[in-house]
């Protein structure tokens, strides 16, 4: 994640995705990872008198583990423990922080949480935000702008009021645009369904005959996606995440020489789980590669389209328009939904594509329903009205959600800032905190903090198969919980992300 991020000051990289905290200021202008007192250029443990000799474990801390940022770090209320880097600690050291975190560990066991860090959906608040959705349309209010009788069947496409405001804000004409159902990631199997079995426009060679059929899958990314190709039996090519975006060589690599490659998941803005954003040369390069396979298809999931923590609107470069422009128009396929904008279980979904490739899905559609909820379509209109009132909306869900992602930096910065076994991405929108461990602990991390009765997502969960080859990331997801509860969660999670530290130096897991 080190790629086009610029440096700020107090270990704070600046980049499209936001920042990252963990990385000493001066690393990435040397273009060398830091060099921290006790390990050598090569990135070698140096051998410091009595202190444990890490050397088998460099290899695996990637440039993230090994530089620090700013803030305190404690264990518990022992002043004496702050500023420590495990890391540079000898063994005799380490194991008298294990025997104090253990006993930290018991009291927090002690009190019985039930606390939950796993649910990237809106709080009960969020929700509250949208009750006048719930007295909308209104009796007697069932036309649409052009007349239609929402209450009717028909009007496979969705309603035009509500595909022009959502047009503006996914960057898709409104007449490229469906609204349909409730669920993006329903149109997305819809697209991976009828692929695999019908073939896509362009092609019409269906997807699952042949050879197999593959997908890029840029990881960290969603579990979903990866659970979707899993079901499908498509295979799933993993290719770094970078601060910008995929790692857009590797990306152009693959699919120039690869024809199974059929697609690629693409979560541009605020991506789940890290927040990055793609840059303008990123979204370029995605529009103009060059495919091996004549219907490859970007799954373009702008989920996070106006979700931002900042009182910055970050943009996107239009990936339809570029596409076009390059003679792909058929590339891109756009998802959105107002699930995290107005009420997660009944929204309003959208694809926006090409207008051959919406046929080609609104056919497939024409066969299994005779028209979407145009009442729930006509409701979203009349509460949203236009895109300036979608921002507008955010700004108020904003005012809930920042204090949350706020409280994760603070306690991770306070407690973690100097440990070197921790860094997290600081997100400037969506819904999660990538964090990542020690190589080898995230599994260990989740598995202690359940036994403290603190729910994370399952270890691995952001990688293909649910399997993270360097047991790494862990995915953090702070809208739910209330703000106390929060507190009290990412605190025991501090615990036993030092805990498992320790045991990983010391190189002694222990049960509970
Ligand atoms: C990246 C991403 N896409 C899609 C979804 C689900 O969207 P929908 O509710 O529209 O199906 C989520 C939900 O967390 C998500 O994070």
């Amino acid at each position: 994640m080190t790629g086009a991020a610029s440096v700020q000051d107090g270990g704070v990289l600046d980049g499209p995705c936001g920042h990252l905290r963990g990385f000493r200021a001066d690393d990435h202008a040397s273009g060398q990872p830091g060099i921290d007192p006790g390990w050598d250029e090569d990135g070698d443990r140096v051998e410091d008198g009595g202190r444990l000799d890490g050397s088998d474990l460099v290899p695996r801390l990637s440039v993230l583990h090994l530089n620090v940022a700013v803030a305190e770090y404690g264990f518990g209320d022992h002043a004496d423990d702050a500023d420590v880097n495990l890391t540079h600690l000898s063994t005799s050291e380490l194991t008298r922080h294990r025997d104090d975190l253990r006993r930290e560990y018991e009291a927090l066991q002690a009190r019985e949480f039930a606390l939950d860090l796993t649910r990237g959906k809106p709080s009960a608040e969020q929700l509250d935000l949208s009750e006048p959705l719930l007295e909308l349309p209104g009796a007697g209010r069932h036309r649409a702008g052009d007349g239609t009788d929402t209450r009717n069947y028909g009007g496979l496409r969705g309603l035009l009021e509500l595909r022009k405001i959502f047009g503006e804000l996914l960057q898709v004409p409104a007449e490229q645009l469906v609204a349909f159902g409730n669920s993006s990631l329903e149109l997305m199997h819809e697209c991976l369904v009828h692929a695999v079995l019908f073939g896509v426009p362009g092609l019409a060679r269906p997807w699952g005959l042949g050879t197999g059929t593959a997908f890029l899958c840029p990881v960290p990314g969603y579990d979903r996606h990866f659970a979707l190709c899993e079901k499908l039996g498509i295979e799933m090519i993993t290719v770094p995440m970078n601060a910008a975006g995929p790692d857009m060589d590797e990306v152009e690599r693959l699919v120039a020489a690869d024809a199974r490659i059929k697609g690629i998941w693409c979560v541009p803005k605020y991506s789940n789980p890290s927040g990055i954003r793609y840059s303008e040369k990123t979204v370029g390069r995605l529009a103009r590669m060059h495919t091996a396979a004549a219907d490859f298809r970007i799954f373009w999931d702008n989920a996070y389209a106006v979700h931002h923590l900042t009182e910055v609107r970050h943009g996107l470069t239009d990936i339809l328009r570029l596409a076009t422009a390059a003679g792909h128009a058929d590339r891109p396929f756009v998802f959105g939904s107002t699930s995290k904008i107005t009420l997660a279980g009944s929204g309003v979904a959208f694809y926006g594509a090409s207008p051959a490739n919406v046929d080609w899905l609104t056919g497939h559609l024409a066969k299994r329903t005779i028209g979407p909820d145009k009442v729930n379509q006509l409701r979203h209109a009349l509460f949203l009205q236009t895109a300036a009132g979608v921002h507008a909306h955010l700004d108020r869900h904003r005012v809930l959600l920042k204090p949350k992602f706020d409280l994760v930096q603070r306690v991770l910065t306070d407690q973690l800032g100097d440990s070197g076994v921790a860094t997290w991405t600081v997100p400037e929108g969506g819904y999660f905190v990538t964090l990542d461990v020690l190589d080898g602990c995230a599994s260990r991390v989740v598995d202690l903090a359940a036994g403290a009765g603190i729910a994370l997502t399952a270890a691995g969960a952001p990688f293909p198969y649910g399997k993270d080859p360097d047991d790494r990331v862990i995915r953090l997801a702070p809208t739910y919980p209330p703000l106390a509860e929060l507190a009290e969660a990412l605190n025991g999670l501090v615990v036993c992300i030092k805990l498992a530290a320790i045991e990983r130096l010391l190189d002694a897991p222990v049960t509970r």
